[in-house]
């Protein structure tokens, strides 16, 4: 009790430490924040399209444009990506230095180039509305489709006729910003195409049996012989699902790989440099000039070569990719304690906030060199998660769970059944996390059969997961940037 309320304390000290001028967009904010040290990941090396809006929070006209920018990454949701990067922050001035930025705000659409990691830099200066924005970034979304008819049809289907293929016929003749989007989460692994329902295609039509439009047909090895007709409703997360029984969708943002510190900024900074040579000048349609704004605005002639000095990110939670890391490090007859997030495809803004505030908590603690058990992300993709979740008798959604293999107890984050942000907030999890600590609150006994018997090779009494397994990390605030819950919106029919 006691404890628990010192912690809140803190928390109120800490939040009234703050400073006031916060950015614009909240952690729950569609929008993703973008600053120099993630720009590389989550914007430059993307398949997708991404507009970045720089702002300052005391500009006026940032501030007007806030909902409207909200409202299009909505809508843009799976589609392309929507960030903003605060330039008032100090860390974050030479960045925008290098892009030019001299008003605010300024907003760039940033397209993937034919390079990977050099993206092609436009300033947008259309309207400064949700449908504005949202049309001219759906303009720029890289069209990985091919058009095929009765006559290109043998053609494209032998080319590299090893790789999964998928065919969407349809009575439109434009392709969609879904189907583009789709063609973007699998490049590389499946060709899609777009096949017309007029009598330009009436062969294909009748190769494959085609009488009803839409139709998205699947095939797995690229060959004609072996469709799998779509059955079910016209939207990215199904589709997507869908086509993941041929291959898996590319990762956006990548995973990191853990780096030395040092070379990933040397890196990081010569990547900032490639891609701000090909960004264009400076916006001049901007209607707040920084001359005649604040003292503290950013000068556009910020010098770079310093070393940029970042406060330290809380590094992220590792993720387990497969059954046998989660019996290793959590799921394990002689595992301790351990924190699980189990997190379905498609997280959606609690699930990415839940990573953030475990990643806070983790991270403070270990500044305190406070020892503490472990938290980790467990995806829908391993194996895992399905077997966890039944035993457990758990639905679709996003669940958090403690556990402990050794002692064969596991509790649930409260929530009001279904896990919403307020149970998620740094500070309720920090809460529950003491409260485990100090051992208070009921514990269930695990259902038989979810420990393997088999001894696991991990030993070591107290401190199993001291060996950690390599797993890869997500950063944070990038989970927000994977792919997106969202349902699709009128202009992404097919
Ligand atoms: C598939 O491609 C390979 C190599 O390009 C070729 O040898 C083979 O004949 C092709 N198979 C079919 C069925 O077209
Ligand atoms: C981008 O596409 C390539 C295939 O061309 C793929 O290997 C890569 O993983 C994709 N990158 C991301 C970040 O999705």
């Amino acid at each position: 009790m006691v404890h628990t309320g010192a912690v809140t304390l803190a928390a109120a000290a800490l939040l009234a430490a703050l400073p006031v001028n916060a950015g614009l967009y909240s952690k729950s904010s569609p929008v993703i924040q973008v600053d120099g040290e993630n720009y590389d990941r989550l914007i430059a090396q993307s398949n997708y399209t991404s507009i970045v809006e720089f702002y300052a929070p005391w500009c006026g006209h940032c501030k007007n444009l806030q909902p409207a920018y909200e409202k299009a990454a909505k809508n843009l949701a799976g589609l392309a990506k929507v960030a903003a990067v605060d330039c008032d922050k100090e860390s974050n001035k030479p960045f925008c230095g290098q892009f030019g930025v001299q008003g605010f705000p300024t907003l760039k659409i940033i397209k993937p180039g034919s390079k990977s990691g050099k993206p092609v830099v436009e300033d947008y200066n259309g309207p400064r509305t949700a449908k504005g924005i949202v049309d001219a970034v759906v303009d720029k979304i890289p069209n990985h489709v091919k058009r095929v008819d009765d006559k290109t049809l043998e053609g494209w289907l032998a080319d590299s006729n090893n790789t999964a293929k998928a065919i969407l016929f349809t009575d439109k003749g434009k392709t969609s910003a879904l189907l583009k989007s789709i063609a973007i989460d699998f490049k590389g692994s499946i060709h899609v195409a777009q096949i017309r329902n007029t009598d330009k295609e009436k062969a294909s039509l009748e190769l494959f049996g085609v009488t009803k439009f839409p139709t998205l047909i699947l095939l797995p090895g690229g060959k004609e012989t072996e469709g799998i007709v779509y059955d079910g409703e016209m939207r990215k997360e199904a589709m997507v699902a869908f086509l993941s029984q041929a291959a898996t969708p590319n990762p956006d943002p990548a995973p990191a790989k853990v780096k030395l510190p040092k070379s990933k900024d040397s890196k990081r900074a010569s990547k900032a440099k490639e891609s701000t040579n090909s960004a264009e000048d400076a916006a001049t349609a901007t209607e707040e000039v920084l001359e005649e704004e604040a003292t503290e605005s950013p000068s556009p002639e910020v010098e770079h070569e310093k070393p940029i000095v970042l406060p330290e990110p809380a590094p992220p939670i590792d993720i387990l990719d497969t059954e046998k890391e989660l019996h290793i490090v959590c799921l394990g007859s002689k595992t301790g304690t351990c924190i699980l997030v189990l997190l379905p495809n498609y997280p959606d803004e609690v699930g990415a906030a839940a990573v953030g505030s475990f990643s806070e908590v983790a991270h403070k603690h270990k500044q305190h060199n406070r020892k503490l058990f472990p938290f980790y992300v467990l995806p829908e993709k391993n194996g895992g998660y399905a077997q966890l979740k039944g035993a457990l008798g758990m639905g679709n959604g996003l669940e958090i769970i403690a556990v402990n293999g050794r002692r064969g107890w596991w509790k649930k984050l409260p929530s009001d059944g279904t896990i919403a942000a307020k149970d998620v907030t740094e500070e309720a999890i920090e809460n529950w996390v003491d409260a485990i600590r100090l051992g208070e609150g009921a514990k269930e006994k695990l259902p038989e059969g979810l420990i393997p018997e088999e001894e696991e090779p991990v030993g070591e009494e107290e401190k199993p997961a001291e060996e950690p397994v390599v797993v890869e990390e997500v950063k944070v605030d990038e989970a927000k940037a994977e792919e997106p819950t969202a349902s699709l919106k009128p202009h992404d029919e097919l």
